[in-house]
């Protein structure tokens, strides 16, 4: 279906995880036996849709980094699966620095790139398709979720100023798809006026082009306190018990 895209996968994954609280960053964290970046990196790796993947990591991590990508790699050659070009780069202080490290690693053929948080271990092959899907179409493609909760806009001094309407919001997630030029130019865009975005569709919305919402899933959850660990945990688990069943 994608034979005629080449698409690479920017992981960022070089931040200190100074929210879990525990000496050992979050990217390096077991999670059912394995390393929780494994988990990011594997329906990657293994879709068969995509071309290169970058992640992103520390400087002090970079022997861990590459040992971990070595062992992804002999598991997908043992399992006969095609791996993609898979490569670590060092990341920088905030996590747009430590994208746009990544972004200059990209291979000349590339035409889209995705962009997925190290720290969302939970993404499924169909997410990543659904994301590819709109990206073909729309150059753009943001996965998300409808929230659940009535979200209120706070005053300064924390009194309700204002209730958006529910049916209009939505939780953003990764990954993020973008066509390769419109991203770079973004993210060049950004860095020259100095843009805080939080995430890399603030870029591209910042730089005036449209961007597709694309439904993503509930359980791919980023992992920031310890508590997402245990959620991580058992949403893991539920899977794997349907799968048997
Ligand atoms: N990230 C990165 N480079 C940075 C900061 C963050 O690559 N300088 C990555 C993280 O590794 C993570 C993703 O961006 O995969 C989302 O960031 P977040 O969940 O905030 O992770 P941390 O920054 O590690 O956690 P914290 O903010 O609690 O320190
Ligand atoms: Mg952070």
């Amino acid at each position: 279906m994608y034979k005629d895209q080449k698409i690479a996968v920017v992981i960022p994954a070089a931040g200190n995880g100074r929210r879990m609280g525990t000496n050992e960053i979050k990217t390096f964290l077991k999670l059912r036996g394995r390393d929780l970046i494994e988990w990011t990196l594997r329906p990657f790796a293994s879709c068969g849709w995509i071309d290169q993947i970058i992640v992103v990591g520390r400087k002090q991590d970079e022997e861990r980094f590459g040992n971990m990508l070595n062992k992804v790699r002999a598991e997908l050659w043992e399992q006969e699966i095609s791996c993609p070009e898979m490569s670590f780069i060092i990341g920088g202080a905030d996590r747009l620095e430590s994208v746009d490290n990544g972004l200059h690693q990209l291979m000349d053929d590339i035409n889209f790139v995705m962009v997925h948080d190290g720290a969302r271990p939970l993404v499924s092959q169909e997410v990543i398709e659904r994301c590819l899907e709109d990206v073909f179409e729309h150059n753009t493609s943001v996965i998300c979720v409808p929230v659940k909760d009535t979200i209120k806009i706070a005053t300064d001094d924390h009194f309700v100023e204002s209730t958006p309407d529910r049916s209009r919001l939505f939780s953003i997630q990764t990954p993020q798809c973008f066509e390769r030029n419109l991203l770079l130019r973004a993210y060049e865009q950004g860095k020259i006026q100095g843009l805080t975005v939080t995430d890399d569709s603030g870029l591209v919305e910042a730089f005036g082009h449209p961007v597709k919402l694309t439904l993503g899933s509930y359980n791919n959850i980023k992992v920031t306190t310890p508590e997402d660990l245990m959620l991580a945990d058992q949403i893991m688990a539920g899977l794997e018990a349907e799968e048997n069943s």
